[in-house]
């Protein structure tokens, strides 16, 4: 496994590992801290490609003033611990200024699907998603990248993107992975006291008991209430939403008549928590 933190030394390797010409390449972009929903990311990433890389990069650009950038947690030697037993070619680890030389200018904003939900609770957010991965995408070409479920809105921009801008790869959303309990696995989770953690499994049960309620035919917006209710009697405070969206465009429905997913985002104490799950009109 390499460890690479310059363009050039990236270009190099990856030359190497298609120097048959045919060999395909998958990325996986993190930014680190990493859990088993990245290693289920990098085994599907290894099912579905010759060579895999992996980028290590907490990215300014995503982190609005307000939040937890410096606090951000960073595991280096534990991460490349990891990705060396996965058998990992290329971590791909590059500093603030490769990415963002001082003369850096271009953003790239992905209006409608972008707009509500995380976009509208953090300013600026996935212009700073997008304009990284349309960066990691130039830097290694992968044939395929990999993203969690887990960022749903986040997935659904990225798609718009390459859809949009023609960039020739394959999309692949891996479905969240869950402790025992339910509690989607985040890096984030690492904030919870233990009495938050056993709190915020509230936010799974609220979500699948209220995708179960719309899929009997209960109004949308009364099993939506009812999920607010319950996250905010676990003490999830402020709830920022809890959604039913078209599961392609995210726009908000309130009427379970095509695909769906429903979303939320609460914060427990000081951490802010994301969930979603699919809701199905024709179960
Ligand atoms: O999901 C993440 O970890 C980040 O948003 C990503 C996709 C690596 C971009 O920084």
């Amino acid at each position: 496994m390499q460890t690479l933190r310059d363009l050039p030394a990236l270009r190099t390797a990856l030359q190497q590992l298609r120097r048959d010409g045919r060999s395909s390449v998958a990325l996986v972009p993190t930014m680190g801290a990493l859990h088993d929903g990245h290693m289920a990311l990098v085994e599907e990433a290894k099912r579905r490609a010759d060579h895999v890389v992996v980028s290590i990069f907490v990215n300014p650009k995503q982190f609005g003033p307000n939040e937890d950038l410096d606090a951000y947690p960073r595991r280096e030697a534990k991460d490349s611990s990891m990705l060396l037993d996965q058998g990992v070619d290329i971590v791909w680890m590059p500093t603030v200024s490769v990415m963002y030389p001082d003369d850096f200018a271009t953003n790239i904003s992905v209006s409608g699907v972008s707009e509500g939900l995380d976009g509208a609770a953090r300013p600026g957010h996935f212009d700073g998603v997008a304009t990284v991965v349309a960066k990691l995408f130039n830097q290694v070409r992968p044939d395929i990248a990999l993203f969690g479920e887990k960022d749903f809105q986040q997935l659904a921009v990225i798609r718009r993107m390459v859809a949009d801008l023609d960039m020739d790869l394959e999309i692949a959303g891996i479905p969240t992975q869950r402790d025992v309990d339910g509690l989607a696995l985040s890096s984030r989770n690492a904030y919870l006291t233990d009495e938050e953690r056993h709190a915020a499994l509230a936010l799974p049960r609220a979500l699948g008991e209220a995708a179960r309620q719309m899929e009997k035919g209960i109004a949308v917006d009364a099993a939506l209430a009812k999920a607010i209710g319950m996250l905010t009697a676990h003490g999830f405070d402020p709830v920022d939403y809890v959604t039913l969206c078209d599961a392609i465009t995210l726009e908000p429905m309130h009427c379970l008549d095509r695909p769906a997913r429903l979303l939320a985002a609460a914060r427990m104490g000081k951490t802010r928590l994301i969930d979603n799950i699919a809701v199905d009109p024709a179960s």
